[in-house]
């Protein structure tokens, strides 16, 4: 996952996907996966989702960190978001095959979860599917290159 990054997963997400958050965190402890947890520190209604998304972006985009685990209510606007940044390529995922074919074909570097539209036993499948597949390379890393020369 990633080299020269001592924390490799960075997480990240707005009000209504905090509770999925704390879930995200049980997740990756129990699993022995170290993360960075970068915010929303608390459920306030205020903190909407295009901070966190951005941030959690940059720090996967720089390199500090090789994945993020991003949430929101749906999902859709903290990708919205996330895809805004160059570099990120943020897969909102409501099953193990989105995941599975989101590293395969994607090289899906932040998965994403909405908050409260995916339980948290779909969402620990989602993500043992996610950790576990490789991105398959070959004809779709030229795919990934023609985003990357995008302006
Ligand atoms: C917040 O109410 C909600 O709009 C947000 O979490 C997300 O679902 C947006 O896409």
């Amino acid at each position: 996952m990633g080299q020269g990054t001592t924390v490799p997963v960075v997480i990240a997400s707005d009000h209504a996907g905090f509770e999925m958050k704390e879930y995200v965190k049980k997740y990756l402890t129990e699993k022995g996966i170290p993360f960075f947890d970068a915010g929303a520190e608390k459920l306030d209604p205020h903190d909407g989702y295009p901070q966190f998304a951005f941030k959690l972006a940059e720090l996967v985009a720089s390199g500090k960190h090789s994945r993020g685990i991003l949430m929101c209510g749906t999902g859709i606007g903290a990708s919205i978001a996330a895809n805004r940044v160059k570099k990120v390529r943020a897969a909102l995922c409501d099953s193990p095959d989105m995941a599975r074919m989101s590293r395969l074909h994607n090289d899906s570097n932040v998965l994403v979860l909405g908050g409260r539209t995916t339980t948290q036993n779909v969402a620990a499948e989602i993500m043992d599917s996610w950790f576990a597949t490789e991105f398959e390379g070959g004809r779709h890393q030229g795919r990934i290159d023609e985003m990357d020369n995008h302006c």
